[in-house]
Protein backbone atom coordinates (compact mmCIF):
# COMPACT_ATOMS: atom_id res chain seq x y z
CA UNK A 1 0.00 0.00 0.00
CA UNK A 2 1.43 3.42 -0.36
CA UNK A 3 -0.06 7.50 0.33
CA UNK A 4 -1.88 8.96 -2.59
CA UNK A 5 -2.69 12.34 -0.92
CA UNK A 6 -5.18 11.59 1.44
CA UNK A 7 -5.90 8.34 1.12
CA UNK A 8 -4.64 5.21 0.74
CA UNK A 9 -4.38 2.82 -1.99
CA UNK A 10 -5.14 -0.87 -1.39
CA UNK A 11 -4.42 -3.42 -3.93
CA UNK A 12 -6.23 -7.10 -3.63
CA UNK A 13 -6.73 -10.16 -5.81
CA UNK A 14 -9.72 -10.53 -7.25
CA UNK A 15 -12.08 -13.39 -5.60
CA UNK A 16 -9.88 -13.16 -2.60
CA UNK A 17 -11.48 -11.74 1.15
CA UNK A 18 -10.41 -8.29 1.43
CA UNK A 19 -9.83 -6.75 4.81
CA UNK A 20 -9.80 -2.82 5.68
CA UNK A 21 -8.49 -0.84 8.32
CA UNK A 22 -9.52 2.07 9.80
CA UNK A 23 -6.77 4.03 10.54
CA UNK A 24 -4.76 2.68 13.46
CA UNK A 25 -7.75 2.52 16.15
CA UNK A 26 -7.76 -0.60 18.62
CA UNK A 27 -9.90 -3.71 17.96
CA UNK A 28 -12.50 -2.53 20.54
CA UNK A 29 -13.36 0.52 18.45
CA UNK A 30 -16.57 0.68 16.67
CA UNK A 31 -16.73 2.63 13.13
CA UNK A 32 -18.76 2.71 10.34
CA UNK A 33 -18.15 2.02 6.54
CA UNK A 34 -19.14 4.09 3.50
CA UNK A 35 -17.88 3.47 0.13
CA UNK A 36 -18.34 6.53 -2.81
CA UNK A 37 -20.16 8.63 0.45
CA UNK A 38 -22.85 5.64 0.74
CA UNK A 39 -23.76 2.27 2.57
CA UNK A 40 -21.52 -0.71 1.86
CA UNK A 41 -24.12 -2.93 0.31
CA UNK A 42 -21.80 -5.51 -0.93
CA UNK A 43 -21.60 -8.49 1.09
CA UNK A 44 -19.48 -7.68 4.19
CA UNK A 45 -18.71 -8.23 8.00
CA UNK A 46 -17.48 -6.05 10.52
CA UNK A 47 -14.93 -6.64 13.13
CA UNK A 48 -14.47 -3.28 15.10
CA UNK A 49 -12.02 -1.07 13.19
CA UNK A 50 -12.07 -3.19 10.19
CA UNK A 51 -14.24 -3.99 7.27
CA UNK A 52 -14.10 -7.54 5.57
CA UNK A 53 -15.62 -7.94 2.13
CA UNK A 54 -15.79 -11.41 0.85
CA UNK A 55 -14.84 -12.65 -2.39
CA UNK A 56 -14.18 -9.38 -3.77
CA UNK A 57 -14.26 -8.76 -7.88
CA UNK A 58 -14.44 -5.32 -9.68
CA UNK A 59 -17.61 -4.04 -8.37
CA UNK A 60 -15.93 -3.35 -5.05
CA UNK A 61 -13.25 -0.61 -6.59
CA UNK A 62 -14.39 2.33 -5.01
CA UNK A 63 -13.09 4.85 -2.36
CA UNK A 64 -14.27 3.51 1.28
CA UNK A 65 -14.34 5.70 4.23
CA UNK A 66 -14.74 4.84 7.84
CA UNK A 67 -16.35 6.85 10.35
CA UNK A 68 -15.62 6.25 14.60
CA UNK A 69 -18.90 5.70 16.39
CA UNK A 70 -20.69 7.69 17.69
CA UNK A 71 -19.96 11.16 17.03
CA UNK A 72 -18.73 10.19 13.28
CA UNK A 73 -15.46 11.43 12.68
CA UNK A 74 -13.67 10.42 9.68
CA UNK A 75 -10.66 8.44 10.73
CA UNK A 76 -9.29 7.05 7.48
CA UNK A 77 -9.87 6.76 4.07
CA UNK A 78 -8.54 3.90 1.33
CA UNK A 79 -8.77 3.71 -2.29
CA UNK A 80 -9.59 0.13 -2.83
CA UNK A 81 -8.34 -1.56 -6.53
CA UNK A 82 -8.93 -4.96 -7.19
CA UNK A 83 -6.93 -6.82 -10.12
CA UNK A 84 -4.91 -9.56 -10.63
CA UNK A 85 -1.25 -10.33 -10.96
CA UNK A 86 0.59 -10.45 -14.19
CA UNK A 87 1.20 -13.64 -16.48
CA UNK A 88 3.64 -13.76 -18.40
CA UNK A 89 3.80 -11.50 -21.09
CA UNK A 90 3.99 -12.39 -25.18
CA UNK A 91 7.29 -11.09 -26.21
CA UNK A 92 8.50 -10.74 -29.92
CA UNK A 93 11.86 -8.94 -31.17
CA UNK A 94 12.29 -7.40 -34.92
CA UNK A 95 14.69 -5.70 -37.05
CA UNK A 96 13.38 -3.77 -39.42
CA UNK A 97 16.30 -1.87 -39.69
CA UNK A 98 18.95 -4.14 -40.40
CA UNK A 99 21.97 -4.29 -39.10
CA UNK A 100 21.32 -1.20 -37.36
CA UNK A 101 19.57 -2.55 -34.50
CA UNK A 102 15.94 -4.30 -33.48
CA UNK A 103 12.97 -3.97 -31.40
CA UNK A 104 11.14 -5.71 -29.12
CA UNK A 105 7.50 -5.57 -28.25
CA UNK A 106 5.53 -6.81 -25.78
CA UNK A 107 1.69 -7.16 -23.89
CA UNK A 108 -0.45 -9.24 -21.69
CA UNK A 109 -2.98 -11.41 -23.14
CA UNK A 110 -4.91 -11.14 -20.49
CA UNK A 111 -6.27 -7.52 -18.34
CA UNK A 112 -4.81 -7.26 -14.91
CA UNK A 113 -7.31 -4.57 -13.95
CA UNK A 114 -4.36 -2.56 -12.25
CA UNK A 115 -1.34 -0.65 -12.94
CA UNK A 116 1.45 -2.83 -14.69
CA UNK A 117 4.70 -2.11 -15.54
CA UNK A 118 7.59 -3.61 -17.25
CA UNK A 119 10.67 -4.24 -16.92
CA UNK A 120 13.06 -5.53 -19.90
CA UNK A 121 16.65 -6.40 -19.95
CA UNK A 122 18.42 -7.75 -23.29
CA UNK A 123 21.57 -10.14 -22.89
CA UNK A 124 24.51 -10.90 -25.81
CA UNK A 125 27.81 -12.71 -25.53
CA UNK A 126 27.29 -11.99 -21.07
CA UNK A 127 26.83 -8.64 -21.65
CA UNK A 128 23.63 -6.28 -20.83
CA UNK A 129 22.84 -4.28 -23.80
CA UNK A 130 21.25 -0.46 -23.32
CA UNK A 131 17.99 -0.66 -23.74
CA UNK A 132 15.94 2.17 -25.11
CA UNK A 133 11.82 2.93 -24.62
CA UNK A 134 9.78 3.70 -27.87
CA UNK A 135 8.92 7.16 -27.66
CA UNK A 136 5.45 6.11 -29.33
CA UNK A 137 4.46 2.97 -28.35
CA UNK A 138 4.45 2.01 -24.89
CA UNK A 139 5.30 -1.88 -25.17
CA UNK A 140 8.42 -1.63 -27.16
CA UNK A 141 11.40 -1.04 -26.87
CA UNK A 142 14.97 -0.63 -29.04
CA UNK A 143 18.17 -2.05 -28.50
CA UNK A 144 21.21 -1.49 -31.18
CA UNK A 145 23.54 -4.39 -32.35
CA UNK A 146 26.33 -4.50 -30.46
CA UNK A 147 28.24 -6.17 -33.93
CA UNK A 148 27.15 -7.38 -36.89
CA UNK A 149 27.07 -11.08 -37.80
CA UNK A 150 28.16 -11.89 -34.33
CA UNK A 151 26.56 -15.70 -33.89
CA UNK A 152 26.12 -15.30 -30.07
CA UNK A 153 22.27 -15.43 -29.84
CA UNK A 154 20.30 -12.44 -27.39
CA UNK A 155 18.25 -13.22 -24.80
CA UNK A 156 15.49 -10.65 -23.90
CA UNK A 157 13.81 -10.88 -20.77
CA UNK A 158 10.73 -8.95 -20.27
CA UNK A 159 8.84 -8.76 -16.37
CA UNK A 160 5.54 -7.74 -15.47
CA UNK A 161 5.11 -6.10 -12.68
CA UNK A 162 1.89 -4.56 -10.42
CA UNK A 163 1.29 -4.44 -6.91
CA UNK A 164 -0.31 -7.93 -6.35
CA UNK A 165 3.10 -10.01 -8.43
CA UNK A 166 5.26 -10.39 -11.17
CA UNK A 167 6.07 -13.08 -13.65
CA UNK A 168 8.51 -12.99 -16.89
CA UNK A 169 8.98 -14.30 -20.18
CA UNK A 170 12.10 -14.93 -21.61
CA UNK A 171 13.14 -15.45 -25.48
CA UNK A 172 16.64 -16.37 -27.07
CA UNK A 173 17.15 -15.77 -30.90
CA UNK A 174 19.89 -15.16 -33.26
CA UNK A 175 20.51 -11.92 -35.45
CA UNK A 176 19.44 -13.57 -38.55
CA UNK A 177 16.03 -14.88 -38.08
CA UNK A 178 14.39 -11.80 -36.59
CA UNK A 179 15.22 -9.68 -39.76
CA UNK A 180 12.48 -9.07 -41.66
CA UNK A 181 12.01 -5.68 -43.59
CA UNK A 182 8.72 -3.12 -43.72
CA UNK A 183 6.84 -3.39 -46.67
CA UNK A 184 8.28 -1.71 -49.64
CA UNK A 185 6.61 2.23 -50.56
CA UNK A 186 5.49 3.97 -53.33
CA UNK A 187 4.05 1.46 -55.28
CA UNK A 188 2.68 2.26 -58.31
CA UNK A 189 1.35 0.48 -61.80
CA UNK A 190 1.07 2.16 -64.83
CA UNK A 191 -0.09 0.89 -68.23
CA UNK A 192 2.78 1.10 -70.93
CA UNK A 193 1.31 3.02 -74.00
CA UNK A 194 0.40 0.96 -76.86
CA UNK A 195 0.95 -2.69 -74.99
CA UNK A 196 -2.38 -3.90 -73.76
CA UNK A 197 -0.45 -6.59 -72.26
CA UNK A 198 1.79 -5.22 -69.78
CA UNK A 199 1.84 -2.86 -67.04
CA UNK A 200 5.14 -1.13 -65.51
CA UNK A 201 4.93 -1.90 -61.69
CA UNK A 202 7.29 0.66 -59.37
CA UNK A 203 8.23 0.75 -56.14
CA UNK A 204 10.56 2.34 -53.73
CA UNK A 205 12.63 0.39 -50.86
CA UNK A 206 11.21 0.50 -47.39
CA UNK A 207 12.79 4.44 -46.06
CA UNK A 208 13.30 2.55 -42.55
CA UNK A 209 16.08 -0.05 -44.17
CA UNK A 210 19.04 2.55 -43.56
CA UNK A 211 21.70 0.53 -46.14
CA UNK A 212 20.14 -1.18 -49.02
CA UNK A 213 23.66 -0.41 -51.30
CA UNK A 214 25.54 -3.39 -48.15
CA UNK A 215 22.32 -5.44 -47.14
CA UNK A 216 20.70 -5.28 -50.63
CA UNK A 217 16.80 -6.12 -50.26
CA UNK A 218 14.65 -8.87 -53.00
CA UNK A 219 11.38 -9.07 -53.62
CA UNK A 220 8.12 -11.01 -54.74
CA UNK A 221 5.26 -9.32 -56.64
CA UNK A 222 1.72 -10.14 -56.13
CA UNK A 223 -1.05 -9.81 -58.76
CA UNK A 224 -4.09 -10.83 -59.46
CA UNK A 225 -7.20 -9.44 -61.40
CA UNK A 226 -10.25 -7.77 -59.59
CA UNK A 227 -12.42 -9.82 -60.81
CA UNK A 228 -16.54 -8.24 -60.61
CA UNK A 229 -19.37 -10.44 -60.56
CA UNK A 230 -20.18 -10.03 -64.16
CA UNK A 231 -16.59 -10.97 -65.18
CA UNK A 232 -17.17 -14.21 -63.91
CA UNK A 233 -19.16 -15.45 -67.38
CA UNK A 234 -16.66 -14.85 -69.41
CA UNK A 235 -13.83 -16.41 -67.45
CA UNK A 236 -13.05 -18.78 -69.85
CA UNK A 237 -12.09 -16.64 -73.00
CA UNK A 238 -9.35 -15.04 -70.57
CA UNK A 239 -7.69 -13.27 -73.55
CA UNK A 240 -10.60 -11.43 -73.94
CA UNK A 241 -11.75 -10.20 -70.74
CA UNK A 242 -8.04 -9.37 -69.15
CA UNK A 243 -7.37 -7.19 -72.07
CA UNK A 244 -9.77 -4.84 -69.84
CA UNK A 245 -9.61 -6.40 -66.72
CA UNK A 246 -8.16 -4.13 -63.95
CA UNK A 247 -5.36 -6.16 -61.48
CA UNK A 248 -4.57 -5.38 -58.35
CA UNK A 249 -0.66 -5.48 -57.39
CA UNK A 250 1.11 -6.03 -53.86
CA UNK A 251 5.01 -5.95 -53.35
CA UNK A 252 7.22 -7.41 -50.79
CA UNK A 253 10.59 -7.38 -49.33
CA UNK A 254 13.23 -9.91 -47.76
CA UNK A 255 16.54 -9.43 -47.05
CA UNK A 256 18.66 -11.12 -49.86
CA UNK A 257 19.87 -13.59 -47.33
CA UNK A 258 18.61 -13.90 -44.09
CA UNK A 259 15.47 -13.31 -42.06
CA UNK A 260 11.81 -13.53 -43.35
CA UNK A 261 9.35 -11.72 -46.28
CA UNK A 262 7.85 -7.99 -44.88
CA UNK A 263 4.49 -7.74 -44.39
CA UNK A 264 2.44 -6.76 -48.00
CA UNK A 265 2.74 -3.13 -49.42
CA UNK A 266 -0.87 -1.63 -49.93
CA UNK A 267 -2.33 -2.43 -53.13
CA UNK A 268 -2.38 -0.73 -55.95
CA UNK A 269 -4.73 -0.88 -59.10
CA UNK A 270 -4.22 -0.62 -62.70
CA UNK A 271 -5.59 -1.56 -66.01
CA UNK A 272 -3.61 -2.10 -69.14
CA UNK A 273 -3.37 0.04 -71.64
CA UNK A 274 -6.38 0.09 -74.16
CA UNK A 275 -6.36 0.43 -77.94
CA UNK A 276 -10.64 1.65 -78.05
CA UNK A 277 -10.50 2.72 -74.41
CA UNK A 278 -13.94 2.02 -72.53
CA UNK A 279 -16.21 4.73 -72.56
CA UNK A 280 -15.79 5.01 -68.51
CA UNK A 281 -12.44 4.57 -67.09
CA UNK A 282 -12.49 3.71 -63.30
CA UNK A 283 -11.52 6.42 -60.53
CA UNK A 284 -8.57 4.32 -58.88
CA UNK A 285 -7.15 4.20 -62.27
CA UNK A 286 -6.69 8.03 -62.69
CA UNK A 287 -5.68 7.96 -58.78
CA UNK A 288 -2.67 5.69 -59.05
CA UNK A 289 -1.42 7.86 -61.86
CA UNK A 290 -2.09 10.89 -59.65
CA UNK A 291 -0.20 9.62 -57.01
CA UNK A 292 2.42 8.86 -59.25
CA UNK A 293 3.32 12.22 -60.66
CA UNK A 294 2.49 13.82 -56.73
CA UNK A 295 4.71 11.24 -54.94
CA UNK A 296 7.59 12.81 -53.37
CA UNK A 297 10.70 12.71 -55.49
CA UNK A 298 12.85 9.68 -54.64
CA UNK A 299 14.87 10.18 -51.91
CA UNK A 300 18.64 7.86 -51.83
CA UNK A 301 16.80 4.74 -52.71
CA UNK A 302 15.57 4.59 -56.31
CA UNK A 303 12.56 3.05 -57.50
CA UNK A 304 12.80 -0.18 -58.70
CA UNK A 305 11.13 -1.30 -61.31
CA UNK A 306 9.38 -4.27 -63.35
CA UNK A 307 6.96 -5.09 -66.05
CA UNK A 308 4.28 -7.62 -65.24
CA UNK A 309 2.87 -9.91 -68.10
CA UNK A 310 -1.09 -9.19 -68.11
CA UNK A 311 -3.40 -12.52 -69.21
CA UNK A 312 -2.65 -15.15 -66.43
CA UNK A 313 -5.47 -15.30 -63.60
CA UNK A 314 -3.22 -14.71 -60.87
CA UNK A 315 0.67 -14.95 -60.13
CA UNK A 316 3.53 -14.63 -57.76
CA UNK A 317 6.60 -13.33 -58.78
CA UNK A 318 9.92 -13.00 -57.30
CA UNK A 319 13.06 -10.89 -57.97
CA UNK A 320 16.49 -10.02 -56.88
CA UNK A 321 16.51 -5.93 -57.27
CA UNK A 322 19.81 -5.56 -60.01
CA UNK A 323 17.93 -8.15 -62.24
CA UNK A 324 13.79 -7.33 -62.09
CA UNK A 325 13.15 -8.14 -65.87
CA UNK A 326 15.59 -11.01 -66.15
CA UNK A 327 14.18 -12.34 -63.03
CA UNK A 328 10.98 -11.48 -64.23
CA UNK A 329 10.98 -13.43 -67.70
CA UNK A 330 12.30 -16.76 -66.06
CA UNK A 331 9.64 -17.55 -63.68
CA UNK A 332 6.77 -16.47 -66.00
CA UNK A 333 4.74 -19.65 -66.70
C1 LIG B 1 -17.34 3.83 -6.68
O1 LIG B 1 -17.08 4.77 -7.72
C2 LIG B 1 -16.24 4.27 -8.74
C3 LIG B 1 -15.89 5.41 -9.65
O2 LIG B 1 -17.00 6.13 -10.01
C4 LIG B 1 -16.95 3.12 -9.44
O3 LIG B 1 -16.15 2.62 -10.46
C5 LIG B 1 -17.19 2.03 -8.41
O4 LIG B 1 -17.90 0.95 -9.00
C6 LIG B 1 -17.98 2.56 -7.24
N1 LIG B 1 -17.99 1.52 -6.25
C7 LIG B 1 -19.09 1.10 -5.63
C8 LIG B 1 -18.91 -0.02 -4.66
O5 LIG B 1 -20.18 1.59 -5.83
C1 LIG C 1 14.18 -12.07 -15.72
O1 LIG C 1 14.19 -10.88 -14.94
C2 LIG C 1 13.62 -11.00 -13.63
C3 LIG C 1 13.72 -9.68 -12.93
O2 LIG C 1 13.26 -8.63 -13.71
C4 LIG C 1 14.35 -12.05 -12.84
O3 LIG C 1 13.69 -12.24 -11.60
C5 LIG C 1 14.36 -13.35 -13.61
O4 LIG C 1 15.16 -14.31 -12.92
C6 LIG C 1 14.95 -13.16 -15.00
N1 LIG C 1 14.86 -14.41 -15.72
C7 LIG C 1 15.85 -14.92 -16.43
C8 LIG C 1 15.60 -16.24 -17.07
O5 LIG C 1 16.90 -14.34 -16.56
Amino acid sequence: TQHIGMSLNQYERMGSDVTMQCGSLDNNTSVSWKVNGTDVKAQHRLEGPRLILTQVDLGHNGLYSCFQNPHGERRDTILLHIGIPPREPTVTCRSNTYPKGFYCSWHQLHPTYIPTTFEVDVQHNQRLLDVQKDAVHKNRCHVRFPEVFSSFPYKVNVTAVNSLGKAFTTISFEESSIVKPDPPERVTATPIRFNPRRLEVSWHSPTTWPDIDNFPLKYFLRYRPLIREQWQHVSQSINQSTNQSKFMYRVAAKDTEIGTWSDWSVAVHATPWIEDPLPITSTTEVDVSTEAKTSPLPSSNAPQKAEAPVGRAARILTFCSPLLLGMLLLFMW
